[in-house]
């Protein structure tokens, strides 16, 4: 029995940093065509000064890949909107679907948006200090519904993996997350949005 060494990270509120980390990837608007409801404004927005810029940022502490071990890291994502769209991440289900998620709330204000895999849409709201749950099964997106850099920390166990297709082979998920022009949210029905066949729903839930 090879045992690992305990680990020590450092979240950074205030920039979205992890001391000790181990990974880092980012995410520009370039990278994230496709996922907008409104494609006239994300090509807008793209040519626009500063238009590929980054968008989120994850970093994360990742002992290892086996079963049983944990990965966690913090997540950062700027504000902003596509037209009326919410910034937002892509969203993926875990590749093992029965795998959960805990995401933490460090700075500001953001939706934990969720689908299972028939549809059913529930949306967590997330401020500093709130623990969200993701279930085992849920597809999950987060949204910077606020003014400020939206920063949560999350864990989740090692083995889960990401499928990030299950969302785009769906038209996008269920409902979108719009400024509400009052200075919130509204979730809309996403018109593109295309059930899933009942042999795909069945497959996640065995696990193949
Ligand atoms: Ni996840």
């Amino acid at each position: 029995m090879q045992l690992r060494e305990p680990g020590r990270c450092v979240i950074g509120v205030i920039d979205g940093g992890l001391s000790g980390a181990t990974g880092r990837y980012v995410k520009r608007l370039s990278d994230l065509s496709g996922l907008y409801g409104d494609a006239a404004a994300f090509a807008a927005a793209a040519v626009e000064e500063g238009g590929d810029r980054i968008v989120y940022e994850v970093q994360d502490y990742r002992p290892s890949g086996a079963t049983g071990d944990l990965i966690f890291g913090v997540t950062r994502m700027v504000p902003g909107r596509i037209g009326r769209e919410y910034f937002l991440t892509r969203g993926h289900i875990h590749a093992r679907a029965d795998r959960s998620e805990i995401y933490t709330g460090e700075a500001g204000r953001g939706l934990m948006l969720m689908e299972s895999p028939s549809g059913e849409t529930r949306i967590v709201e997330i401020g500093p200090r709130t623990v969200c749950y993701v279930p085992p099964y849920w597809i999950h997106r987060s949204v910077n519904v606020g003014d400020g850099e939206l920063v949560m920390s999350f864990c989740y166990p090692a083995d889960a993996g990401q499928d990030y297709g299950i969302i785009e082979q769906a038209g996008g998920m269920r409902q979108r997350i719009l400024d509400d022009g009052a200075g919130g949210w509204v979730a809309v029905d996403n018109p593109d949005y295309r059930p899933r066949p009942q042999a795909r729903i069945d497959a996640l839930f065995a696990g193949a």
